[in-house]
């Protein structure tokens, strides 16, 4: 009775809500449901080839299989024992597979618009200049080629071509991820003095992927060194960098599986990552920025993250966090992906991954992987045309 005063008019007599702009999810669905934007740019089909099939081929396939934006033409793999597999698996009926050595194939096809590039990190700078030469669009995992020369020759053939070359820094496409540096940028933590990732992988990579990887720094501490610069928008000038192997079988290649890396940027703000190549518990991946106003903080995301139970005196238990980079930057792969579209169809004019960053990048790795060899810390330098924008 205490409450009937409370009663409002019926929910029907008023506007029904529309959700609120966080449950990107909603929004996913929201668009499906209106059959997109409706515009005539979103009706056209981009014809695809992949290459390379493995832990990352597969992530962009399945995105690709499942988009409407989207036809797959070709698939490039040398694992041949597998094309049957996979073409029945995804009903792939009308899409031609092949090995790497018939990949002239692809590039004499004039249907193709663009190629996505996921095979191993040696094989990337061959792929991207065929592609380029053939006219072709170029969505090529990170990293674009095994060092910063090469990497740069790939950029100024794009633009000699005036094709895009898009670099899949997935983790810039996390919602997570990309919230958190909206509202640095908008001011809510002042002026950051630190910001830190996290980054353990899981699974632990097989040696014979990480004798092909280009080594850790290139290879995995490139998606931290991207946040830290992405989010504050500037690049360190020095780095300090202690890595190790405790892992035997990754010493014996020369590698390191434990990093910690710190770096100091021009704004008087402190970075710091400490990175694994095995996290037991799974995908650990974190983001933190602080500054006088306060902390901003992406922890590790779960599955069922809702369920908790508590029935003993150890107190609450939550679900595991994230196996493995599928599943926890599921919707990184996906929106990225449909960035690509959106830019090769003319809904956005603006790659939200430019050149000019994914190199700043290669250089900054390749200053850590000195820093932690010679166990000095080195000065980063950098020309006008080389910094942000
Ligand atoms: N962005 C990310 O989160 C992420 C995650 C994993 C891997 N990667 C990147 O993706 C690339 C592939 O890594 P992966 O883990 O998928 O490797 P992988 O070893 O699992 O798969 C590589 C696949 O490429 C095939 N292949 C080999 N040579 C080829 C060629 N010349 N042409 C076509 N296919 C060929 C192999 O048969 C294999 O199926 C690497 O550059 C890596 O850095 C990115």
């Amino acid at each position: 009775m205490a409450t009937k005063k409370f009663v409002d008019p019926s929910p029907y007599t008023k506007p029904q809500s529309v959700g609120h702009d966080s449950d990107y999810l909603y929004k996913q669905y929201l668009k499906h449901l209106s059959l997109g934007d409706g515009s005539p740019l979103s009706t056209g089909v981009i014809n695809f080839a992949i290459f390379g099939l493995g832990r990352a081929g597969t992530i962009h396939l399945s995105n690709l299989a499942q988009n409407p934006r989207a036809k797959l033409l070709y698939v490039v793999d040398d694992d041949v024992g597998r094309h049957a597999q996979l073409k029945k698996y995804w009903k792939l009926d009308d899409t031609v597979f092949l090995a790497s050595s018939g990949a002239s194939e692809v590039f004499k096809d004039s249907r193709v618009h663009a190629v996505v590039v996921a095979s191993p990190t040696h094989t990337h700078e061959d792929i991207v200049h065929s592609a380029l030469d053939s006219g072709m669009a170029v969505f090529c995992e990170k990293p674009v080629a095994e060092n910063l020369q090469d990497s740069k020759k790939c950029y100024e053939h794009a633009r000699r071509v005036g094709k895009p070359l898009f670099t899949a820094f997935n983790r810039r496409f996390d919602p997570a991820y990309s919230k958190l540096r909206d509202r640095v940028l908008a001011g809510e933590v002042g002026h950051v003095h630190i910001i830190k990732t996290t980054s353990r992988d899981a699974p632990l990579p097989t040696i014979a992927y990480l004798k092909e990887s280009g080594g850790v720094y290139h290879d995995c501490s490139v998606h931290d060194i991207d946040m830290l610069c992405w989010v504050l928008g500037e690049y360190p000038t020095r780095v300090a960098v202690f890595g190790h192997a405790n892992i035997p079988e990754i010493a014996q290649i020369d590698d390191h599986d434990t990093v910690a890396m710190i770096f100091s940027f021009p704004s008087g703000a402190v970075g710091m990552t400490d990175l694994s190549r095995n996290a037991c518990y799974g995908y650990d991946q974190r983001l933190e920025a602080f500054g006088p106003r306060g902390v901003l903080r992406c922890d590790d995301e779960r599955p069922m993250s809702g369920l908790s139970s508590q029935t003993g005196l150890d107190g609450a238990t939550f679900n595991p966090i994230y196996f493995s980079f599928p599943s926890r930057f599921k919707l990184g792969y996906y929106y990225e992906m449909e960035h690509f579209l959106d830019y090769l169809q003319g809904k956005t004019t603006k790659m939200l991954v430019e050149d000019h960053e994914v190199l700043a990048v290669s250089k900054i790795a390749t200053a850590c992987d000195e820093a932690a060899r010679t166990g000095r810390t080195v000065d980063i330098t950098w020309s006008k045309d080389e910094l942000p924008q």
